[in-house]
């Protein structure tokens, strides 16, 4: 099939990879002309574990393309794929300027009847508002339908997502569209799931809403551990192991980042504002993770007392491992209350440091060496589950540090390997242990 997709974002540029891979003839558009040039050389922008090789296989296959001319592109499509970004605006609302604008593009350049399929994340209503758009803009002598197509990959196993996905939804009010797209997704032998539009559309922002509700509600479940000292880890694989909840997304740490689910939530809180029914439960998801991104800070606070001049390492910058992105990462704002503090940091990260330093500037030092955060630190504060920081021999801790102390966000050790080291250790919804030992004292 000849395809386009229009915006090579993270979502855009899996589609585009792993359709040309399926064998369809590609042609990802993008205004950004540095971008284009850089795809069109087979680097990728964004770092995505097993995207590059693909991208460059069937660059050289000749299935996949890459341009700026979206006339060319839309032209003789059978499939528009819509990914452009729908960013938040300052009232938590989804922006829709890009959907629209890539709608009315799409209906000025056909030559043929197309469908396009919308994955970017939209509130409910957005494909029937594009398709109104189409309608008057198209020649009248063509077919436009519209599919709400939602993707659920994960930014670090997008690849892996869009290739074994657990379900495709594909939402839309015209039997010949959602029989295309269909056919196009029968190969990858996911299930399939057709509904109408709106509740496509529903469907993604749902699921995401439901999957930052596990995130809090175990983060509450940990910080009441914390008092009554239980175990967070025990507790979640006690209530995991009933198949009706499921032990996944049940990880305590300090609250879910990302481009996705604090966008989403927003977006789905403004939604349901809007039709008059506020939805209580999501805004008490959204404040217990502004909460859980505060605590290193508060955990620093209440046991070394002042942070003012105290030199502090933080290990990991990005929202998650296996990603560059930092948006929204708990890293900022535990960098900024440092920084509030008086503390001075020196944060580690393996890839992120670029997309962090566009954020934070040059206010903290960066490096990609876990030994040079450590050195001569006071306080190691973990915000992200690096392999390589899990991987880390608990002696560097002792060894650079001035003061063993690690406040770990991410529950990165068992506490059966700390208890073997001097170390003062202090996790999320587990014992602290607290070891009254000091390098300074001795
Ligand atoms: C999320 C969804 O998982 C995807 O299904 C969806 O397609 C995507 O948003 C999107 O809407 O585009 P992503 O944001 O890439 O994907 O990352 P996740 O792996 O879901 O993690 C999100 C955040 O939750 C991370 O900060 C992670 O550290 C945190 N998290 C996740 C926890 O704190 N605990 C957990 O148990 C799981």
């Amino acid at each position: 099939m000849k395809i386009a997709v229009a915006g090579t974002g993270y979502v855009g540029l899996v589609t585009g990879v792993c359709l040309a891979e399926m064998g369809h003839d590609v042609t990802c558009l993008d205004i950004e002309e540095e971008k284009i040039a850089l795809l069109e050389e087979g680097r990728s922008p964004i770092y995505e574990p097993g995207l590059e090789p693909l991208l460059k296989r069937n660059l050289h296959n000749g299935r996949l393309h890459f341009s700026t001319n979206l006339k060319l592109g839309y032209r003789n499509a059978q499939i528009v794929f819509i990914t452009v970004g729908t960013p938040e605006k300052p009232d938590g609302s989804a922006d829709l300027e890009y959907i629209y604008g890539a709608a009315s593009d799409i209906a000025n350049s056909i030559e043929n009847d197309v469908i396009v399929c919308t994955k970017s994340t939209v509130p409910v209503g957005t494909n029937d508002q594009i398709k109104h758009i189409m309608n008057s803009t198209k020649p009248p002598n063509l077919k436009v339908e519209v599919v709400a197509n939602p993707e659920f990959l994960r930014e670090g196993s997008a690849i892996i997502d869009f290739l074994y996905g657990d379900r495709i939804v594909i939402g839309s009010d015209s039997e010949w569209a959602s029989g295309v797209v269909e056919q196009l997704f029968i190969p990858f032998k996911i299930p399939i799931m057709k509904t109408d539009i709106r509740s496509a559309e529903m469907i993604k922002y749902a699921s995401n809403a439901f999957l930052a509700t596990k995130i809090s509600f175990i983060n509450e479940i940990a910080s009441i551990c914390e008092k009554v000292e239980a175990n967070i880890e025990e507790v979640a694989n006690g209530i995991g192991g009933d198949h009706r909840i499921g032990r996944s997304f049940l990880k305590a740490g300090i609250g879910y980042g990302g481009s996705c689910f604090p966008k989403d939530a927003n977006a789905l809180v403004q939604l349901a504002g809007n039709v008059e029914h506020p939805f209580e439960l999501l805004e008490a998801v959204i404040k217990v993770n502004n909460h859980q991104h505060s605590l290193p800070v508060k955990k620093a606070k209440e046991l070394i007392g002042s942070l003012r001049g105290k030199k502090v390492a933080v290990l990991g910058l990005s929202f998650k491992p296996d990603t560059d992105d930092v948006r929204e990462a708990a890293s900022l704002t535990i960098v900024n209350d440092l920084l509030e503090e008086g503390a001075v940091i020196t944060a580690y990260d393996p890839v992120a440091v670029r997309n962090a330093q566009n954020i934070l500037g040059d206010r903290i030092e960066y490096t990609t060496e876990i030994q040079t955060a450590l050195l001569e630190a006071e306080l190691a504060i973990i915000a992200t589950e690096w392999d390589q920081i899990k991987h880390t021999p608990l002696d560097f801790f002792l060894l650079y540090m001035k003061e063993p102390i690690i406040i770990d966000g991410r529950n990165c050790y068992p506490l059966e390997k700390i208890e073997q080291y001097p170390l003062t250790y202090i996790s999320i919804g587990r014992p602290a242990i607290i070891h009254e030992y000091r390098k300074s004292s001795l």
